[in-house]
């Protein structure tokens, strides 16, 4: 086997992803935590509680960070602690993450902030805010305003939101892994729209604030793919999902114009949203096979599978098809913006596929780069273990593991192959040899 190295640009931004709630600790004052308080929503009975303890001390895993290589670490802010109250906000909260970013830039470290990360302050909520474009578009907007003027001096690379379509589909079509843990097609449609439009309005708004904010969306898209080979029905799902799923928000924020599925309830054309991403950020985890199946409206007549017999994550948490990243990259290159790649990863608790995982991700991005697509940086999800939601502390998607209870850190293998790769921004056949050597057949036969 002759030996290789996959070169990447030389200013590509390496880091990881992190959202407020899954690694502050103590959010008491959002939708989350109220939801986390009722037994049997979150896997093993847990709660976020101190979750890795970042609201007190980020700085001990950002100087981790520092010694890994990383250049970039992509982060969420908390609208609860920013704006307890409706139109009340708090110096000292914006205080600690202005001085949590000085901490990343001192470190060498660019910041992307998210605005949104699936959590709402609880007043938000009780009014259940996002469903009423009136109300939720100027407050998304004054918060922004609030954040902009106070962390604008350390950062301008911005995500408002992250993930509309999991926020609707997890919150309003799953049934109870996401509060408010619903089922209904007509609010899952209303909010995906206003989370639309929140994302504009804070884009002007943070134009408005600083000349050279550079904007995006940390966006979830996945592979769908038929189930049954050459079915046509199958097929024709597949390709439904796909353009609900990942296609609806480029209508809207490249065109200006709504999606048939969001065009149920519209008051508003969406000719203010056309124009507002700079770029775009692709979170990508799995590919999924759809299924014909007439008795499901609700799922747009398919149901979802994964791959008979593929390599899974975690839990069954998705499978392992690193091909998807290049496949989707290849899509978004026709909007002709720059790419981030702000999420990818997998919960592998002992460590024992993310190596292999990590590699055949980045030479995925890697031949994106050499068919000449704009990406920019790649945010692995995430930097250490944290609070995953309704599966609460039990999936581990860190490069670095926490135990939760003394909240010990330790550097897994892969962390030390992400350094490498970071450091010397290759990836080469020695390292695939030292951290994954069973991948030299398969990348090679
Ligand atoms: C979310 C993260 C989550 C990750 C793994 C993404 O969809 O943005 O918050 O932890 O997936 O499930």
């Amino acid at each position: 086997m002759s030996d290789f190295t996959l070169t990447f640009p030389r200013d590509f931004k390496w880091g990881t992803a992190t959202a407020a709630h899954q690694v502050e600790g103590q959010n008491t004052n959002n939708q989350w935590w109220q939801w986390e308080q009722t037994h049997g929503r979150i896997a093993n009975g847990d709660s976020s509680g101190r979750a890795a303890g970042w609201w007190e001390n980020a700085e001990a895993d950002f100087d981790r960070m520092a010694e890994l290589g990383l250049n970039a670490h992509r982060l969420s802010v908390e609208w609860s602690r920013i704006e307890p109250r409706d139109g009340v906000f708090d110096s000292a909260a914006l205080e600690r993450y202005h001085e949590m970013l000085r901490g990343l830039r001192q470190r060498g470290i660019e910041p992307m902030v998210t605005l949104h990360h699936f959590t709402n302050p609880v007043w938000l909520d009780e009014q259940r805010t996002w469903e009423d474009a009136d109300r939720i578009v100027p407050r998304f907007a004054r918060f922004t305003e609030m954040v902009v003027k106070a962390l604008g001096d350390v950062c301008d690379l911005w995500c408002p939101i992250n993930e509309p379509n999991v926020f609707a589909v997890m919150g309003y079509l799953s049934g109870g892994r996401m509060p408010p843990g619903v089922i209904d097609l007509s609010r899952a449609v209303s909010v995906l729209r206003n989370m639309l439009s929140a994302h504009a309005a804070a884009y002007e708004t943070l134009h408005a604030h600083q000349a050279l904010a550079r904007v995006g969306i940390a966006h979830h898209m996945r592979v769908f793919q038929g189930l049954r080979a050459a079915n046509l029905l199958d097929a024709t799902v597949a390709h439904i999902h796909a353009s609900v799923f990942n296609d609806s928000l480029f209508d809207a924020l490249i065109y200006g114009r709504w999606h048939w599925i969001l065009r149920r309830g519209a008051t508003a054309s969406a000719r203010k949203l056309r124009g507002t991403l700079d770029w775009i950020g692709l979170n990508y985890y799995s590919r999924h096979r759809s299924a014909f199946d007439r008795t499901k409206p609700q799922s747009l007549y398919g149901d979802l599978f994964y791959t008979p017999g593929a390599q899974m994550s975690d839990f069954n948490f998705g499978e392992i098809y690193p091909e998807g990243l290049l496949m989707l990259l290849r899509k978004l290159a026709r909007y002709k913006l720059p790419i981030y790649i702000t999420e990818n990863g997998l919960p592998d608790h002992d460590d024992d596929l993310r190596p292999s995982f990590l590699v055949q991700h980045l030479r995925s991005l890697w031949q994106a780069i050499q068919f000449c697509l704009d990406v920019r940086g790649y945010y692995h999800w995430s930097f250490i273990d944290n609070f995953e939601w309704s599966e609460g502390f039990r999936m581990k998607f860190g490069l670095l593991g926490m135990d939760t209870h003394t909240q010990e850190r330790d550097v897994r293998r892969s962390a030390l192959l992400y350094r490498d790769v970071v450091t010397s921004g290759t990836l080469t056949s020695d390292m695939v040899r030292t951290y994954t050597p069973e991948l030299i057949q398969v990348l090679f036969p």
